[in-house]
């Protein structure tokens, strides 16, 4: 039995050193440590071993038996280095490869749009106020004078979900909003997306608006004047020119509607401007002392002036598209070329 064992040793350390993949090796580790191995018929082999005998061989066994297990292990631990670096090896990657090509993204015209008018206007002394989409029908229409009789609500066609609350047809509900909590003097801007029930190649049922509010002692129709054509020249250029023609909202008196010559021909007429060398981008006005005093500024101390910007209206002269649809079709061929 002892010549066995050291067969047994001699012969398992050079067989466990010659393999070279796992699976050769899990069956090598089943001939020796199996229930049917080498070493496991010895071990069952002890019951017959005279019992002087026993401690020696006893002993010579469980060397053989530790020796045989470590040299397993040893050689699993090789292999799977051996493995594991040729995978590393394989599955390099070779960053100094050149790429396929990556798509440019780019801001969707309307996103592009807003950021320059807030940007023109944060430059100007605004600050950016927000308000809900979700409105009441009491900012969005009666506490900019608009009362329920008014014949200036026709002029909005209203998604309503109960008799006082709808989705807001205008940012001016925000004008109400901010008189009620801020402190004149002050100078806000309220970009945001309103809703009417329109949908044509010029109006869609979600459009973008930036309204634009200033409140304090002595401003006047000179001041929007002013302010309105600095505004229009950083928007289009300094060669652009501005048209003011007397109209009519009720939350402002007087009120006024702002042309600017057209940034496709340059007021020489085209397509986009019908030929009249203009387009029409906004309303504005002078405060109605009304709307002050209705929502708690003394009209007598405090003057205001306000205006209210189609965003999208205002991408599309920029861009010379003639389609309102076409900003929120998310065709990817239009988004394209609006880069
Ligand atoms: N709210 C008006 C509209 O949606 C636009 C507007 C006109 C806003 C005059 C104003 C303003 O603040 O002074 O048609």
């Amino acid at each position: 039995m002892e010549q066995e064992l050291k067969k047994i040793k001699l012969e398992a350390g050079e067989e466990i050193e010659k393999v070279e993949d796992k699976k050769s090796l899990a069956q090598l580790k089943l001939n020796y440590l199996g229930k049917n191995g080498k070493l496991t018929a010895i071990l069952k082999g002890m019951r017959d071993v005279p019992s002087e005998d026993r401690p020696r061989i006893g002993a010579l066994v469980n060397e053989v038996r530790t020796f045989v297990e470590e040299a397993f292990s040893a050689k699993e631990r090789e292999l799977l280095q051996k493995e594991l670096e040729e995978k590393l090896q394989n599955e390099k990657v070779d960053i100094t490869l050149p790429s396929k090509g990556s798509k440019r993204g780019a801001l969707h015209p309307v996103a592009s749009m807003t950021d320059r008018l807030i940007d023109i206007c944060v430059n100007l002394g605004f600050s950016v106020v927000e308000g809900p989409e979700i409105e009441s029908d009491y900012y969005n229409f009666e506490a900019v004078n608009t009362p329920k009789s008014h014949p200036a609500r026709d002029m909005q066609d209203s998604f309503y979900f109960t008799d006082n609350v709808l989705l807001r047809t205008q940012t001016t509900a925000v004008q109400a909003r901010a008189m009620e909590t801020m402190k004149p003097p002050f100078k806000i801007i309220v970009p945001g997306k309103t809703y009417r029930n329109d949908s044509d190649a010029t109006h869609s049922p979600m459009f973008n608006q930036l309204e634009g509010l200033v409140v304090d002692e002595n401003v006047s129709m000179a001041d929007l004047k002013n302010m309105l054509s600095i505004m229009m020249k950083r928007l289009f250029g300094e060669d652009t020119c501005v048209r003011f023609r007397p109209s009519y909202f009720p939350f402002t008196e007087p009120s006024i509607e702002v042309d600017v010559s057209c940034p496709q021909c340059h007021g020489k007429g085209c397509k986009l401007c019908k030929n009249t060398g203009y387009l029409e981008l906004l309303g504005a006005g002078v405060v109605n002392p009304k709307v002050l005093d209705f929502n708690g500024i003394n009209s007598k101390k405090y003057k205001g002036f306000a205006f209210g910007i189609g965003i999208d209206r205002a991408s599309m002269l920029f861009t010379g598209n003639t389609d309102m649809r076409s900003l929120f079709k998310n065709d990817i061929r239009f988004l394209k070329q609006s880069r």
